[in-house]
């Protein structure tokens, strides 16, 4: 009997009990290797001690305070060590405790920016198909994703979406990469001339697409040529990188490796690495001084924006990445992983496409390699490779709808940054065998 209304209402859950490095255990004492860092959150593992102790001395010292009235050194120092690791031009931190929250945040100062700025009427967000940036009424309303939006579509604000940059399934075979990017680029541009150039505020895309996709980089050039578009038109670029960033490709922010600066980047699970929930919008110099010198204050904010113990644990995150030197060990376990992935299922009937960026991979089931068809939607392939992972010992993150948001599986792995050569070895060894028990499960002639 439980009084939580967990997600899962029919489901009973084990119960989690500890953690040790990568691994979680449950209540019978089974370890479980973490290949999804919970849903791309605990880059540290379950066992961070930096972090730990660092919430503990800070709730002994001041646990919270209002941000209307106070900072405090730990905010303040949490900001600096954050600013520090991002791209220059993202100077500003505005706090905040998840993902979707910043993401609503985000929306609102692009909309408060054009205001201040003489032009009120820019309020249409352009997005992409196949995205998702959060379960709030603003984040989910950019969201691409079908069957995210599907229950709630009629209450959401109209936003409008693009072609996601999905190289795998979209470039054409007679196309270069950078075609396929100048392509994409286009589209936004007579998107943007179709809708009204002054009636734009933002194009909202994540870095490398994650949970709804499979994790899916960009092609060279793409990001470059996009924000080319949207300075033409003075549209701002909001760069989601709530799954991509904090390191999870390799470098800080994802985006630093499409060498663009976002107007406005979202961060947030690996940010306190699950130890506290935070996010933050990194803000551009130009956006905070145009409020500055309009209003003067935003208009928004939420009770825990800038939550002292929430900052603690993010600054010993920040602390404990430089020390140990993760952003390393992601580029180099990553390419690892790929490698693996690569020997024991690339040349699988119905894997279809291995892809990703440092630690932040997908794996795309098909029917048909050649033809690339999708699973149907409604064999739930990717549920039996949970359920299959599972026994194992192997949490991953597989999605569905991949294909076009109805249709298609994948799986999405997101290792916490600490795993060594031995951790990848074991992930891989668990995944296919439960890849080829839910294929067999379910049925092949779907
Ligand atoms: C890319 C992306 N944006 C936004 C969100 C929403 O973040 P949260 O669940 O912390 O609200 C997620 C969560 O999975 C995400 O992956």
């Amino acid at each position: 009997m439980t009084h939580v209304m967990h997600r899962l209402l029919k489901t009973p859950y084990p119960r989690a009990v500890g953690g040790d490095g990568p691994y979680l255990i449950d209540s019978t004492g089974k370890r479980y290797i973490d290949s999804a860092s919970g849903a791309g959150v605990s880059c540290l593992g379950h066992s961070a001690a930096s972090v730990s102790d660092a919430i503990a001395r800070q709730t002994k010292e001041l646990g919270y305070v209002y941000n209307a009235y106070f900072t405090t050194d730990v905010l303040e120092r949490f900001a600096d060590a954050l600013v520090e690791m991002t791209p220059q031009g993202l100077d500003w931190v505005f706090p905040g405790s998840g993902g979707s929250e910043s993401m609503d945040g985000a929306l609102k100062l692009a909309l408060q920016f054009h205001d201040e700025n003489g032009q009120p009427q820019r309020r249409k967000f352009i997005s992409r198909r196949q995205s998702y940036h959060g379960c709030t009424i603003g984040a989910l309303s950019v969201s691409g994703n079908r069957m995210r939006r599907m229950l709630f579509e009629k209450f959401l604000p109209e936003t409008i979406q693009i072609s996601p940059c999905y190289e795998y399934r979209d470039r054409r075979v007679d196309e270069t990469a950078e075609a396929y990017s100048q392509r994409l680029a286009n589209e936004l541009d007579a998107e943007i001339e179709r809708q009204g150039p002054d009636t734009v505020a933002a194009f909202v895309a994540e870095t490398v697409v994650g949970a709804t996709a499979g994790s899916i980089p960009p092609t060279p050039d793409y990001f470059r040529l996009i924000k080319k578009v949207c300075e033409k038109h003075g549209v701002l670029f909001i760069a989601d990188e709530i799954l991509s960033g904090c390191g999870r490709t390799g470098t800080y922010l994802s985006i630093e490796q499409d060498g663009v600066t976002p107007d406005l980047a979202v961060v947030a699970k690996g940010l306190g690495a699950g130890y506290q929930p935070l996010s933050a919008i990194l803000v551009s110099d130009k956006i905070v001084q145009t409020i500055a010198s309009g209003r003067g204050f935003f208009f928004h904010g939420h009770t825990y924006n800038g939550h002292a113990t929430a900052a603690a644990a993010g600054l010993a995150v920040i602390e404990t990445i430089r020390e140990r030197k993760l952003l390393d060990n992601v580029r180099n376990m990553g390419a690892l992983m790929i490698d693996r992935l690569n020997d024991r299922l690339g040349n699988h009937p119905h894997v279809g496409n291995i892809r990703g960026r440092g630690l932040l991979i997908g794996v795309e089931l098909v029917q048909d390699r050649a033809t690339k068809k999708p699973f149907a939607g409604e064999r739930m392939l990717w549920n039996a490779i949970q359920k299959a992972a599972f026994a194992r010992g192997l949490l991953c993150y597989p999605g569905f709808g991949t294909a076009d948001g109805v249709d298609g599986d994948h799986v999405l792995l997101a290792p916490p940054f600490i795993i060594n050569e031995d951790h990848v070895g074991e992930i891989v060894d668990k995944l296919a065998p439960s890849i080829d028990e839910a294929l067999t499960q379910t049925g092949k002639a779907a």
